[in-house]
């Protein structure tokens, strides 16, 4: 790891567009900014993300995120003078690279026409895995970028980079609610120690990895169909519930133990736990999907429109979730002998699921990692925290291009 650098970061994987400014002195990471563009509101509409879309508004957030996380980080300063002429063959470049994003590209030439190149040393961007058109528009702002201020670009695997999100600091276990005799204990360790069994769970992904060091990943499962955030998003949406759908069946089974004695009675819901006794490491969600639209069906309108059974179900699909989730990533790191469990991925910044796997952490000698909040959903910050751990793959802005099915 370079002693000192800073990285201009962004991720375009999905329906997030972010950038962010990261910066490594002497092993420690400082993040200058993360800014976050949402794109929510839009695919709320619609139950889910549609690529296209997504690609579209990802082409008119670029540049004021870009404005606004170099202004968080104190790198955005205006030109002195006007462009000069010899530059011109560079925006015939430009222009060529942005062929096909026509939105950002009159944004792009107008700001670097503008403002200075800011005080960094490369530039990362997610490569993969991700929706095919989002991550193109991502990659393709990177090369434009880097070929207007002569810096390399690093490509990132967004998984690779759910996982190192727990490098931000090493004190992400005072960030979760732990009594004090809990972080008595955590304080005893330090660092992050290897081997380590990650799971990644998001929208897209389910995976559980062996972990030997940073850069030495071993698949030791994944999900068969539905990601287990995919499995949250689309029982929200039968339960109507909204988009994203994790969040919101989180925050209708937290109210279950505060209306439990009024209604515990009342409605009964069991729902399987797909695979959880299979003698493998993956995973399967449509199932539960599937059986959750059953139960739907059944009911009376009345019943299944009341807000007992909305919050009754939502409590039983996060259980049975983090049932298949932690009966699977203890196993293996029972069978590898991890000392440490690590987990990244939007769904990771679910309260119970942290709170269930804290619980089974300390009961066994392993460790605990998950990132903070803002860091467990798509965000640039671990892209570029990814990034300087792997600085010395560097390419020049002709020699990247995305893969959306880019593997760890
Ligand atoms: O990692 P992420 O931001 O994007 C990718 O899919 O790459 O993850 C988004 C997923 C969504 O499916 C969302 O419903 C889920 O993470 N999610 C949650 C929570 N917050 C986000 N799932 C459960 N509980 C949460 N608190």
């Amino acid at each position: 790891m370079p002693l000192s650098m800073k990285i201009l970061s962004i991720d375009t994987s999905c329906d997030d567009t972010s950038i962010a400014v990261v910066e490594v002195e002497n092993k420690r990471f400082k993040i200058l900014s993360n800014i976050i563009s949402s794109q929510v509101e839009l695919h709320t509409k619609y139950g889910g993300v549609y690529p296209t879309l997504a690609k579209r508004e990802h082409q008119k957030n670029l540049v004021p995120v870009l404005k606004k996380a170099l202004k968080q980080a104190g790198l955005l300063n205006l030109k002195f003078k006007v462009q000069s002429s010899k530059l011109q063959s560079k925006v015939k470049s430009l222009e060529k690279i942005l062929e096909r994003e026509e939105i950002l590209r009159p944004e792009l030439v107008k700001f670097l026409g503008k403002y200075q190149k800011p005080k960094i040393d490369a530039i990362a961007v997610t490569a993969g895995p991700g929706l095919e058109p989002c991550l193109w528009v991502g990659v393709n702002f990177a090369r434009a970028l880097a070929l207007w201020w002569d810096l390399p670009i690093i490509p990132v695997n967004h998984l690779e980079a759910h996982i190192l999100a727990n490098f931000v600091n090493e004190k992400s276990w005072q960030r979760s609610d732990l009594s004090k005799k809990e972080k008595n204990i955590i304080k005893a360790k330090r660092g992050l120690t290897f081997p380590a069994v990650g799971l990644v769970v998001s929208g897209g992904n389910t995976q559980l990895l062996l972990i030997k060091d940073i850069g030495k990943y071993k698949l030791l499962g994944e999900t068969r169909d539905d990601a287990a955030g995919e499995c949250f998003d689309k029982t929200a949406r039968i339960l109507g519930l909204g988009y994203p759908g994790g969040p919101a069946i989180a925050a209708q089974a937290a109210k279950f133990s505060i209306f439990n004695f009024q209604f515990s009675n009342k409605i009964k819901i069991q729902l399987p736990r797909p695979m959880i006794n299979s003698q493998n490491y993956d995973f399967s969600f449509s199932g539960l999907k599937t059986a959750v639209l059953y139960d739907y069906k059944k009911r009376r309108k009345a019943v299944r429109e009341s807000e007992e059974y909305k919050i009754a179900t939502a409590r039983e699909i996060q259980q049975a979730v983090i049932d298949v989730l932690l009966k699977k990533t203890s196993r293996a790191a029972k069978d590898f002998k991890a000392k440490t469990i690590i987990l990244g991925g939007g769904v990771a910044a679910n309260n119970e699921l942290q709170k269930q796997f804290k619980v089974y952490c300390l009961k066994s000698t392993v460790d605990f990692w998950v990132p903070p909040k803002n860091l467990c959903t798509d965000n640039a910050a671990m892209v570029g925290i990814t990034a300087i751990f792997h600085f010395q793959n560097q390419k020049k802005w002709d020699k990247i291009k995305p893969n959306a099915n880019l593997i760890i």
